[in-house]
């Protein structure tokens, strides 16, 4: 069973909390981050909460659910040691474990069903890093700093 820090704004919040009763129902140690309830919010807040905790190694895994999946995932990512991935299936969950070591998931209510969300994120969940060739390509990753180049 894992730790996992878990996350949304109000487009997302509905869709989080569908997914965090599904992983205690599982028996995973989950911390809720928010937002709760439909109160317009700023998805970054809640990517960073998460990303944190994920950074600080308080929770092995992140999960955030914003409308698309992807403001949420461009905030978290910009914590360093985190991997946040917007995931649309259980083919890209389970990959983005075993290519890219994601430690965030990231999914988007206005674009996935809960019943297919459950099954990406069980399948991020039971995958795991491959290791080999894949290790050189995420250090690549992880070695960027932050917004290099940008506006240079
Ligand atoms: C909120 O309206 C929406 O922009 C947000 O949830 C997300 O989809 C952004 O990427």
């Amino acid at each position: 069973m894992a730790r996992i820090a878990a996350g949304a704004d109000h487009a997302g919040v509905q869709l989080k909390d569908v997914l965090v009763a599904h992983l205690r129902e599982l028996g995973h140690d989950v911390i809720d981050c928010g937002t709760h309830g439909l109160n317009r919010v700023d998805y970054p807040d809640f990517g960073e909460a998460v990303a944190r905790k994920v950074a600080a190694g308080e929770v092995e895994l992140g999960l955030c659910v914003c409308g698309t999946g992807i403001g949420i995932a461009m905030a978290a990512n910009k914590v360093p040691g985190v991997r946040a991935a917007t995931v649309h299936d259980v083919t890209s969950a389970r990959l983005t474990r075993e290519h890219n070591d994601a430690n965030v998931v990231c999914l988007g209510e206005r674009l996935i069903g809960p019943e297919a969300a459950r099954e990406a994120l069980d399948a991020f969940l039971g995958a795991s890093f491959e290791e080999g060739r894949h290790v050189p390509r995420v250090a690549k990753i992880d070695a960027l700093l932050p917004n290099e180049g940008v506006g240079q």
